[in-house]
């Protein structure tokens, strides 16, 4: 059983990866915490209390980064995820209420009060984790693991020819949170672009899944006719659900160690730079920075298939 804290901008594909934290049993969800990214932060916070309450669980929603921490915030990309983050659906009202402490503040409290239990899944821009670490430095000894959705070590990027959108939203953020020195997994393009939800997966999810499977179908639909416009894949890229499902199947996936860190200007702005550990004068000029785990492979089906049965 894994104690999670999730922290995310939904978004489409975040709302897939929020149903499999609310849903799988393996899973002790502790709380969304939220950013901007996808959309907005009040949208995103929104989102995530709606999604928690069509699947009828009360959960802590937690607010936080309202912009990148040093530069400018790049508007919302609401031609894939929509003006709302979920497709532009129309989505019933929400009735909780956010919980009043901030997204850093919540990690803070949540992980000084079950040291060394509780795993930290982010799968949006890192600007929570970073304030987080800002507020109370001795998590980086508390926390299991830190699991980002971001980066991409060899596939190239999605936003610039080099940088994984979440990295590129937030590049000060990252680069404090991939060099932390805590126990970290990175879940970057190199995996979730080998991953495809396809239209039949999500007749699936949608006829298994009562009013959250409405809410995935519909915003699934509109992912899906960005991804056919934009990219020419029939289906679209689970990008969140495969931190989840790292954490629960690694056995389906190949990992490296190695020095991580993320440029913060120039041309390279957001990408994730990896020097694998034991490779000589790379290993000497990179040493400075904490040794991490990348995924670089995955057996792409099964992990499609594991999300799709989840959901
Ligand atoms: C990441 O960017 C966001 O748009 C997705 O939700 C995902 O977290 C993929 O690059
Ligand atoms: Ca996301």
């Amino acid at each position: 059983n894994h104690p999670i804290i999730f922290d995310t901008d939904p978004g489409v594909d975040d709302a897939q990866a929020i149903a499999i934290a609310l849903r799988h049993p393996e899973l002790e969800l502790l709380g969304l915490t939220t950013t901007y990214g996808n959309v907005d932060v009040e949208i995103a916070t929104h989102n995530a209390l709606l999604l928690a309450e069509l699947a009828g669980r009360e959960i802590p929603v937690a607010q936080g980064a309202a912009a990148p921490l040093v530069k400018e915030r790049h508007p919302p990309p609401a031609h894939i995820h929509g003006t709302n983050g979920l497709g532009d659906i129309e989505l019933p009202p929400v009735r909780g209420q956010a919980d009043p402490r901030s997204a850093a503040q919540f990690i803070v409290d949540t992980l000084n009060a079950r040291p060394g239990e509780v795993t930290l899944v982010s799968v949006g821009p890192v600007g929570n984790l970073a304030a987080a670490l800002q507020l109370d430095p001795t998590i980086t000894g508390k926390v299991k693991r830190v699991v980002v959705m971001g980066g991409s070590i060899r596939e190239g990027g999605n936003v610039t020819p080099v940088a994984e959108a979440n990295m590129f939203n937030d590049p000060d953020a990252a680069a404090r949170v991939l060099t932390a020195g805590w126990p970290l997994t990175l879940v970057g393009l190199d995996i979730t672009h080998r991953c495809v939800l396809t239209g039949e997966h999500m007749a699936r999810i949608e006829a298994g899944q009562g009013a959250l499977g409405k809410v995935l179908a519909g915003s699934y639909g509109f992912y899906r006719d960005f991804y056919r416009e934009f990219l020419g894949i029939d289906g679209c890229c689970p990008h969140d659900s495969c931190a989840l499902a790292w954490l629960l199947r690694p056995e389906l996936f190949t990992t490296s160690r190695g020095h991580l860190t993320v440029a913060t200007s120039g041309d390279a702005e957001g990408q994730t730079i990896f020097a694998p550990e034991g490779r000589g004068f790379i290993e000497t000029r990179w040493s400075r920075t904490p040794l991490v785990e990348v995924c670089l492979g995955v057996d792409g089906e099964a992990v499609s298939d594991w999300i799709a049965d989840t959901l």
